[in-house]
């Protein structure tokens, strides 16, 4: 439950903030597609918590935050999950684009982002996600947003998941890059769209959600209650 809320900032504030600040993880197709989501989750009345799996300085938890206490949506948990080591190792399916340990931060950076904005932290929960997430994750989940980059980091993200998302529930895969569908999106790390299609495999493709950019986002959302998956 989260108490700390004087007054919401301004999110248009706060989105040219983060593009000034945090342009390496946010952009000007993430932050409204994210805050589209998180808003129809509220009109909705899906239950649960809001979990992101691989959260770095934070940027994008400090938004989703803000974009919940603006859309009454406060009594509503954020957790995050990270190394706070970097990037592992890649795996085969994963470009020879980084070094192991790139991307790593400090959970102080992302307790020092909230303050300054003065929005209640999400539940930091370090670690690497095999580790972490079978024990950790909130038994169910509204909304889920996974940017581990890698192969097994994204394989390991949905096996924990999607068996916890609240009926109705979405979760959206960063860097799904579904070219056919979307050309214009970035196709960087094409580990991540493996990783989807051997979890889901034909049972269920990710939606694509474009962006006025290069945006690479899949979108899966949870069947109503019975359904199965
Ligand atoms: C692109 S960054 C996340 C950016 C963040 N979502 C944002 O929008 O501000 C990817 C993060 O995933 C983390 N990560 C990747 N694979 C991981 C794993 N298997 N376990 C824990 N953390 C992992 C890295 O440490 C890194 O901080």
């Amino acid at each position: 439950m989260n108490s700390r809320r004087p007054t919401t900032p301004s999110l248009a504030d706060l989105h040219d903030w983060l593009l000034e600040h945090h342009a390496d993880t946010v952009d000007a197709d993430r932050l409204p597609a994210i805050r589209t989501e998180l808003e129809q989750l509220g009109g909705r009345g899906v239950p649960g918590d809001v979990v992101e799996l691989g959260c770095y300085r934070g940027a994008m938890a400090l938004w989703m935050r803000t974009v919940l206490d603006a859309s009454g949506q406060s009594w509503r948990s954020i957790h995050v999950y990270d190394s706070f080591q970097g990037l592992p190792e890649r795996g085969e399916k994963d470009p020879d684009l980084f070094a192991a340990g790139f991307l790593r931060a400090d959970p102080e950076q992302l307790l020092a982002l909230h303050d300054g904005w003065d929005r209640t932290p999400p539940k930091i929960h370090p670690g690497w996600f095999a580790d972490t997430l079978p024990d950790q994750l909130p038994a169910e989940i509204a909304f889920a947003y996974l940017d581990g980059d890698y192969y097994d980091s994204i394989l390991t993200s949905l096996t924990a998941c999607v068996p916890r998302m609240a009926p109705g529930g979405t979760l959206i895969v960063d860097d799904y890059a579904d070219l056919q569908a979307n050309p214009k999106a970035w196709d960087g790390l094409p580990g991540v769209k493996a990783a989807c299609e051997d979890y889901f495999r034909a049972l269920s493709p990710l939606e694509v959600v474009e962006g006025a950019g290069d945006l690479a986002f899949g979108r899966y959302t949870a069947p109503a209650a019975g359904a199965g998956r």
